[in-house]
């Protein structure tokens, strides 16, 4: 399995935040945004990843995380030199996933909540078409929208719709097959001149080969787009972090978690940054002093 983080697009709703950085490169409480979705792709087991992005951005990727071997996984980055839609990943992505399936998600969504590995290893295990990941939202029309029937069936998907047919929002997180490359190489850009990812799923929904699992109350899913959103993301982390003594997105614990690396290099990536009470973290983690991670 082949992960896509998408971390491009121009961010001027977050002007002037952004006039040197990229919006995945600003922090989230106590670490770089593209920290989260990382961390995601790592919990679902998935070593080889892409980090897309602007032409202005990638290098900053490349200083921030390197080629991916002090966390045991293996990490590329593309040029993607306009915002031509999200579904526009598999474009740009197509020989990094060769003939493999593939994980796409976006570079500034946050998922949080119980189980969350367990939900992935599942719906991973179930995939035959493409997955989904629904949760239920104030405005959904803000998103893509997802209406199910009572036994949790796919009905239908819209974009972006003024009358929501539900309150289910499509997270910005999506499993599939190896036919998604040639279903994005066939899609028509939208009115809004964009590949939309929501014509993908609809093409696997048409086929009978879309499904979606719902991350219920208790599950935190932020992504963020503006002043406040960003804020409000950073505020949940430090809220969870001093409250429970663990770290939420916490790329070096979950490498070594996952088995990718071992404790003495988790003790030794703490030990370089021990001036921040994150190495600290990490170095407690590697001795075995830190709290018990579940889920
Ligand atoms: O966040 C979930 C939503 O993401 C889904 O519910 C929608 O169905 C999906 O279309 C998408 O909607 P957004 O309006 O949030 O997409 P946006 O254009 O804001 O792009 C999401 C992220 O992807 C954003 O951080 C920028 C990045 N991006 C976007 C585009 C269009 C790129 O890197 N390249 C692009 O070409």
């Amino acid at each position: 399995m082949r992960g896509i983080i998408l971390a491009g697009g121009s961010a001027t709703r977050l002007q002037p935040l952004t006039g040197a950085l990229s919006k995945q490169q600003l922090p989230v409480y106590d670490k770089p945004m593209i920290y989260y979705p990382l961390s995601v792709l790592m919990l679902a087991g998935i070593q080889d990843i892409l980090i897309i992005s602007s032409h202005q951005h990638v290098e900053t990727f490349q200083v921030m995380l390197g080629d991916g071997s002090r966390l045991g996984i293996h990490l590329d980055y593309a040029v993607q030199d306009e915002p031509r839609g999200v579904a526009d990943a598999f474009l740009v992505g197509d020989k990094h996933i060769g003939n493999d399936r593939v994980a796409l998600i976006l570079g500034d969504n946050v998922f949080h909540g119980p189980g969350f590995s367990t939900v992935l290893k599942h719906s991973l295990q179930r995939l035959d078409g493409c997955e989904l990941f629904g949760y239920p939202s104030k405005s959904p029309d803000r998103y893509g929208v997802a209406e199910i029937d009572e036994q949790g069936n796919l009905l239908s998907l819209e974009e972006k719709p003024s009358r929501p047919r539900s309150n289910l929002a499509v997270t910005g997180l999506y499993f599939y097959d190896n036919d998604v490359v040639e279903l994005a190489k066939d899609l028509k850009p939208s009115t809004r001149n964009e590949l939309e990812i929501t014509d993908i799923n609809l093409s696997y929904l048409e086929q009978g080969r879309a499904r979606l699992t719902q991350l219920g109350r208790g599950f935190a899913w932020l992504d963020m787009g503006t002043h406040d959103s960003l804020l409000q993301a950073g505020q949940y982390v430090q809220l969870l972090e001093q409250r429970q003594g663990v770290r939420i997105a916490c790329v070096e614990e979950i490498a070594l978690r996952m088995g990718f690396i071992d404790a003495d290099t988790c003790y030794r990536l703490g030990e370089e940054l021990s001036a921040s009470s994150y190495g600290g973290y990490l170095m407690e983690v590697a001795s075995g002093l830190g709290a018990t991670l579940t889920g």
